[in-house]
């Protein structure tokens, strides 16, 4: 039977790793380091959280904030210190990266499934106020069943797809006949519906993305109406990513936002998200120069959403193609860089961006001051589970 490991000290185990590894750029300006490098502005990324945080004392709704963006437990407490309720996550293994930062409000977005991450979320939820997504009864069943033999409670999210054909009920009486089975199984609270609208962030003009979104959150809430009618109070409406964010936070009947990229974001959200400063970058090496193309050391194994990458100081210059090592720039009207120079990227997709690597190196003035884990990173337990 695969348990839970001890977790303590994996925070601190992985911090101690990457500060052994690539704790000699400490003082370094970000034009020295050794490229590819994952670079975070601390005081942009905390200007971020900030505005965030101010904003939403003006909204209905509260936030808790999505960590699959950056992974990083720093990150994270700063973010529930800003007043976040708690943090979402994507996976088991980041709910228990955070519950060990010491954030005891957490929910797995997600459903989860199989025996052994099942066991895993109970044991956590022992300790730690956890909730999870669920879409259907007999999974359930399953974490009714796990919750009770770890001895604690589990909230649940009964998720509802509101348009993006993933996962979630459909409709109004499959939500009403979930909660309904929900509340009768033991070692599970029924908590409320998660409802993001990820697809509304697939649609880039403004006035088409907020029918969507309002289209997407009049479902939403009228399955948490049918839900109420039918004897179930709902305590939470979760749901908005940073491509909505401010429109759902808006809605009186939100409780809870769950944006995350709004902390370093990228250019897939930036137009949608002003306001937000590009506290995250890829510092790269430019390795070729042809007459019409800018080829850099930073390819897709290196960067998320490369097509939608650009060149800090250098707009003229759009991505053409990321291989796997390199990132090519068009460069039609010629340009000044040369082999050698060291450029700024800022990433096409944040997550897709920061699960490539290790280590943050974070900068103050564009010089390293400290070296942060990524952490969990990739799509692997990496150790938090004995399996
Ligand atoms: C379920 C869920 N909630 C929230 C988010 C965060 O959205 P964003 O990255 O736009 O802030 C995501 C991102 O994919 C998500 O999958």
């Amino acid at each position: 039977m695969t348990e839970v490991r001890e977790r303590r000290g994996a925070i601190e185990a992985a911090a101690e790793r990457v500060r052994a590894q690539y704790g000699g750029a400490i003082g370094r300006r970000r034009e020295a380091l050794v490229t590819p490098a994952l670079v975070l502005d601390i005081d942009a990324a905390q200007r971020n959280i900030e505005r965030m945080a101010a904003r939403l004392r003006e909204l209905p709704a509260g936030i808790r904030p999505h960590i699959k963006v950056h992974k990083s437990p720093e990150l994270g407490r700063r973010q529930v210190e800003a007043g976040a309720f708690g943090l979402s996550t994507a996976t088991v293994w980041e709910a228990m990266v955070m519950a060990e930062a010491g954030i005891d409000d957490l929910f797995v977005v997600n459903t989860v499934a199989g025996p052994d991450k099942i066991r895993a979320l109970a044991e956590l939820a022992r300790g730690t106020r956890l909730r999870v997504a669920v879409d259907e009864i007999d999974n359930a069943r399953a974490l009714s069943a796990a919750a009770v033999a770890a001895g604690g409670t589990l909230g649940v999210m009964i998720e509802v797809d509101t348009g993006m054909d993933r996962c979630g009920v459909d409709t109004a009486e499959e939500a009403v006949a979930l909660a309904r089975g929900v509340v009768e199984l033991p070692g599970l609270r029924f908590d409320g519906l998660t409802g993001y609208e990820g697809h509304c962030s697939l649609t880039p003009e403004h006035d088409l993305r907020l029918e969507k979104q309002q289209t997407a959150m009049n479902f939403f809430t009228g399955v948490a109406d049918a839900i109420a009618a039918a004897g179930i109070p709902v305590g939470v409406l979760s749901a908005g990513g940073t491509g909505t964010w401010e429109w759902t936070a808006s809605n009186p009947r939100i409780t809870e936002i769950q944006a995350g990229t709004y902390c370093v974001i990228d250019n897939f959200h930036g137009h949608m998200a002003p306001g937000f400063d590009h506290s995250l970058t890829v510092q790269a090496t430019v390795i070729s120069r042809r007459p019409d193309r800018v080829i850099v050391d930073a390819g897709n194994k290196s960067m998320g959403a490369g097509a939608l990458a650009t060149i800090v100081g250098h707009p003229e210059l759009e991505s053409f193609r990321f291989d796997e090592e390199h990132g090519i720039f068009a460069a039609g009207q010629g340009s000044t860089l040369k082999v050698g120079a060291s450029v700024a990227l800022i990433p096409g997709y944040s997550p897709g961006t920061v699960n490539w690597y290790d280590a943050y190196h974070v900068v103050r003035d564009d010089v390293v001051i400290d070296i942060w884990p990524v952490i969990p990173r990739g799509p692997g337990h990496g150790g938090l589970l004995a399996g």
